[in-house]
């Protein structure tokens, strides 16, 4: 292996987590902790790993951004009809990844995934800034295009489509909701024995707590 890559290490020294530190509810602990993230000023706190499972049973994953967290679910927004749309439809259940290195959590959470109303993607669609929702329209997310001129031709032809109108919200585009049932909360330690406390949906918004080796 490069050694320059084998020799990256970081020690965890900060925190530490018990389950007695932690709320009943993943959520409202998920909540704490996004707000310590944002007081750490980490960058771009919101940032996180969503992973799929294609038709075929086969895992993708990229980085979205949580537009908030609503009724104990987790929302973003995306095009419907992208790669991870379409995995979506054949697969709603799905997993979310946090990393704040400057306070050396991870949060992971597990469930399924539902799309928020249409007066709910709408309401959030008109809330971004004009230039993005021109993007919504321009970019055909993860299909092919022949070279950057489509995307800079499709800007120009819906800005004049668009010029001097409120911009409607594109049909296939929109939020999805993930309802969680399992979401573990590690605390990075010492000698690379980290703190992990898991919880597990055990019965209607009833969660059961413990504590997992690192
Ligand atoms: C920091 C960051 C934030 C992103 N936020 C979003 C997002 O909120 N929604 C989205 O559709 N794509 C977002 N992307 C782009 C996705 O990672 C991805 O490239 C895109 O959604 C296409 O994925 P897919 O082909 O698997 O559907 C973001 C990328 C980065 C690096």
């Amino acid at each position: 292996m490069d050694k320059s890559i084998a020799h990256i290490r970081q020690e965890y020294t900060q925190r530490t987590l018990d389950l007695g530190d932690v709320h009943p509810h993943p959520v409202q602990q998920f909540q704490q902790w996004f707000q310590e993230a944002i007081d750490a000023q980490v960058p771009e706190p919101n940032a996180m790993t969503l992973s799929t499972i294609s038709a075929e049973g086969t895992p993708s994953a990229r980085i979205v951004l949580l537009k908030g967290v609503e009724e104990h679910t987790f929302v973003f927004y995306t095009n419907y009809q992208s790669r991870k749309g379409q995995e979506m439809e054949a697969h709603p259940q799905v997993a979310l990844t946090f990393f704040w290195p400057a306070l050396e959590r991870q949060v992971r959470v597990e469930g399924t995934v539902h799309k928020v109303s249409e007066a709910q993607s709408t309401h959030y669609f008109h809330s971004r800034p004009r230039s993005s929702q021109i993007g919504a329209w321009v970019s055909p997310q993860s299909q092919k295009i022949e070279d950057r001129s489509v995307l800079d031709q499709r800007q120009e032809a819906f800005e004049k489509k668009f010029a001097g109108q409120t911009i409607p919200k594109p049909p296939y585009w929109g939020g999805y909701a993930v309802q969680p049932h399992r979401m573990e909360f590690w605390q990075g330690r010492p000698s690379r024995l980290h703190d992990r406390i898991l919880y597990t949906l055990s019965g209607h918004n009833q969660w059961h707590r413990e504590r997992l080796a690192p």
